[in-house]
């Protein structure tokens, strides 16, 4: 805030802004980070992130980092008390705004104190190794979500992809939506994309029981198409 004479406020000398750059590092790959992300990186004083993200992107900085856990109070605090001068970043997985650590980054720094870069989002990357358009399915994330409805998403939609976590995993899905319905689709689990143990695996309703499962893994679901009426005649 500029006083009249267009001199700083007491309360700007007070309460410096914190400037964070939160980062979206693409779903894991050390090269699919962009151009921009990588440069801010380089330039940063002070790198928040997953020891993942932390211990992949910021190797050759020798910026001061700090390794989120769950305990995001602390960290926004200390990210809010920096000064205007130092150079912060928050590197978060995938898409920054997509059921991303980012979103409540800007909600608890405030849009005006967050600049934001872009990353692949992880469930455009399961489409990109698919080669599939991604145009006509819903995406929905289960991380770390206690309330939701899977019955009420498999009635909704005829094509989505799940973002699972370790509780809600291909075992939950397949208990939660049960035989009748489970088995009028398809699957297909993509885990570890981008990564050296990435795995695209298609499923059957029965297999979502017996798949082992990874923390990183999005799960792919489309409706059967319709079997052809008993009798009908085919078309030559
Ligand atoms: C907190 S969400 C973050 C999503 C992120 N903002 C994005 O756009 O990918 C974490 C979830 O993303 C998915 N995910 C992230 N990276 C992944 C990867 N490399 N392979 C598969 N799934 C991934 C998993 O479902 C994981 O539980």
């Amino acid at each position: 805030m500029l006083a009249k004479n267009g001199q700083k406020t007491m309360v700007d000398n007070l309460k410096p802004p914190a400037a964070v750059t939160i980062i979206g590092c693409g779903p894991g790959a050390a090269d699919l980070i962009t151009l921009r992300g990588s440069n801010a990186i380089r330039r940063a004083d002070l790198i928040a992130g997953s020891a993942r993200l932390v211990e992949t992107f910021t190797a050759e900085s020798s910026a001061e980092k700090i390794i989120t856990n769950k305990n995001y109070s602390e960290l926004f605090a200390r990210l809010a008390a920096t000064q205007g001068e130092t150079k912060v970043v928050l590197l978060v997985s995938g898409d920054p705004l997509f059921s991303s650590l980012g979103a409540l980054a800007i909600k608890k720094l405030g849009k005006e104190n967050c600049e934001v870069i872009g990353g692949i989002g992880s469930f455009q990357q399961a489409f990109i190794n698919l080669k599939e358009p991604w145009t006509n399915y819903n995406i929905i994330s289960l991380h770390g979500k206690a309330y939701h409805n899977i019955e009420k998403i498999f009635a909704d939609n005829a094509a989505f992809a799940l973002l699972l976590d370790p509780k809600r995993n291909l075992k939950y899905i397949k208990e939660a939506i049960g035989e009748a319905v489970g088995s009028r689709y398809l699957y297909t689990v993509a885990t570890n994309l981008s990564l050296p143990d990435e795995e695209v695996t298609e499923l059957s309703y029965d297999e979502l029981g017996t798949h082992p499962e990874q923390s990183l893994s999005i799960l792919i679901i489309k409706k059967k198409p319709p079997e052809p009426l008993k009798g009908e005649a085919s078309i030559e």
